[in-house]
């Protein structure tokens, strides 16, 4: 470990998927002998302070929402996000500037160009970390650079669409926003603005490691200064020798797991449990969510489910009830998922292909059915399918609808076939790599020591 004492300043995109990432390099950099302090951006003020694990230090800035309005607000007013948080950010920076340790650099998620604006006036070294994987962005950069056309409708354009790097890949397999013009405008804008101004940024960390794209990396390595630093997994959950690793140790900044999950688990034999989650954001539609619980009922697994309880009212009546009862199913509100996912009993992982759930099973060995929904999540499940062969995904038919047949299929597949064992096989093989990567002399462990000389 470097003997390091510099100050760097971490800005999150304030969405828990990219915040949970950011956090993750916040505590390499502080175990790495860096002072670290975290930005986030939100309607809900409160003191400054620091994480009782790490020296991290925690501030708020104020995004300009008032504390009742809901956090999606975010989404749909993206000017009011930009010109207030550009303020806060900017009176936050000049003032840490003053005090004895000031800060040298920002990193910053690659969302909010503005952050970048902000840091290069006030002379701070400009980091942009991409929590995403280069999977997406790739697209989103060729979108930005007019190197690729996004139609008008998707389903007057059925041709493969072909990036250098990557395998052809069907409207299917595009992320969501890169389909079809106007679908979701202001995310569209969102995510093909990361690249507006993403040439002024002195580095470009990705949370990712270089042989899991490597193809995807050399490419982009060839036009930007791109260090991978991934699979940005606790290190608790891939080295036992540090048990001090405590993952949910920042205040407010995540939701609290409900721990009798993993009583339960610990209950069922090895790999006999389906563990089902869908993320942070994504919402099915109600009868895709009552096709989904018919399906997992009727493969007869036992099953975990993580159901926000904005989704709960969605599952069929008497599901949660008659599971608990005959104890063979759980729904929870939220649960320790790399709990779940390191532990014997689980079995295969029922997924929406985030790219951090994608990272965390592959960190963990757990082999994937794919049940995309949206952003980079269809393009995420065509590298899980067709490309390190880690799972299978389902096949929808009418506008993204998926029958309880497919389901209960891909997850018997899974579970108990023939290629299901292969999956397993392949995963495991992965997980190995993605440890060494991040392991002490690994390529992501060698990227962040390069970062923190610059500071030492
Ligand atoms: C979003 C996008 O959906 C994703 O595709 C993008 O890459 C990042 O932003 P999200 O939908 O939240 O993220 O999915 P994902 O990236 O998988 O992150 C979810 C996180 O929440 C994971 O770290 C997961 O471990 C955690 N989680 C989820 C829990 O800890 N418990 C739960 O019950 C559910």
């Amino acid at each position: 470990m470097s003997e390091a004492s510099g100050h760097v300043l971490v800005f999150p995109y304030p969405f828990q998927g990219h915040i949970n990432p950011m956090i993750q390099l916040s505590k390499r950099l502080s175990k790495k002998g860096l002072t670290v302090t975290l930005i986030i951006a939100s309607n809900n003020q409160r003191e400054p302070y620091t994480s009782d694990v790490y020296s991290i230090i925690v501030h708020t800035i104020h995004d300009g929402f008032l504390s009742h309005e809901h956090p999606q607000t975010k989404f749909n007013e993206p000017q009011r996000f930009i010109n207030s948080t550009t303020r806060s950010l900017t009176d936050f920076i000049s003032r840490e500037k003053l005090k004895s340790n000031p800060p040298k650099a920002l990193i910053y998620d690659p969302f909010m160009p503005f952050a970048l604006d902000v840091a290069k006036e006030l002379d701070l070294y400009v980091v942009a970390y991409s929590t995403q994987p280069w999977l997406a962005s790739l697209v989103y950069y060729h979108i930005n650079e007019g190197t690729y056309d996004v139609p008008d409708d998707r389903h007057e354009n059925p041709t493969l669409a072909s990036f250098p790097a990557f395998p052809l890949l069907s409207q299917n397999d595009l992320p969501s926003f890169a389909r079809e013009k106007g679908s979701y405008p202001l995310l569209f804008e969102l995510v093909v603005n990361q690249f507006s101004n993403l040439w002024r940024a002195d580095l470009i960390l990705c949370n990712t490691f270089d042989q899991l794209e490597p193809k995807v990396v050399k490419w982009m390595s060839d036009q930007w200064l791109v260090k991978n630093i991934g699979p940005m997994v606790p290190s608790k959950f891939l080295d036992n020798r540090l048990p001090e690793d405590k993952d949910y140790d920042l205040g407010d900044f995540k939701t609290e797991p409900d721990e009798s999950v993993l009583r339960w688990l610990a209950s069922k034999p090895a790999k006999s449990v389906v563990y089902v989650a869908f993320g942070t954001l994504a919402a099915l539609s109600e009868k895709q969510m009552k096709e989904t619980a018919m399906a997992i009922r009727q493969t007869g697994y036992n099953f975990l489910w993580s159901v926000r309880d904005s989704e709960r009212s969605k599952l069929p009546s008497g599901f949660v009830e008659e599971a608990l009862e005959k104890d063979y199913g759980l729904v929870a509100k939220w649960v320790p998922q790399l709990e779940v996912l390191s532990h014997d009993s689980t079995g295969c992982f029922v997924t929406h292909c985030g790219w951090n759930s994608t990272l965390e099973a592959l960190c963990l060995g757990v082999p994937l059915v794919g049940m995309p929904q949206w952003t980079d999540q269809p393009t995420n499940a065509k590298f899980i399918e067709d490309v390190w062969k880690i799972g299978v995904r389902v096949k929808a038919h009418e506008e993204g609808f998926v029958s309880k047949e497919e389901i209960a299929r891909c997850i018997v597949e899974v579970m108990d076939g023939e290629k299901g064992k292969e999956m397993r096989k392949n995963v495991e093989k992965l997980k190995v790599l993605a440890r060494e990567a991040i392991s002490e002399g690994g390529t992501s462990d060698k990227n962040i020591d390069e970062f923190v000389a610059l500071w030492t």
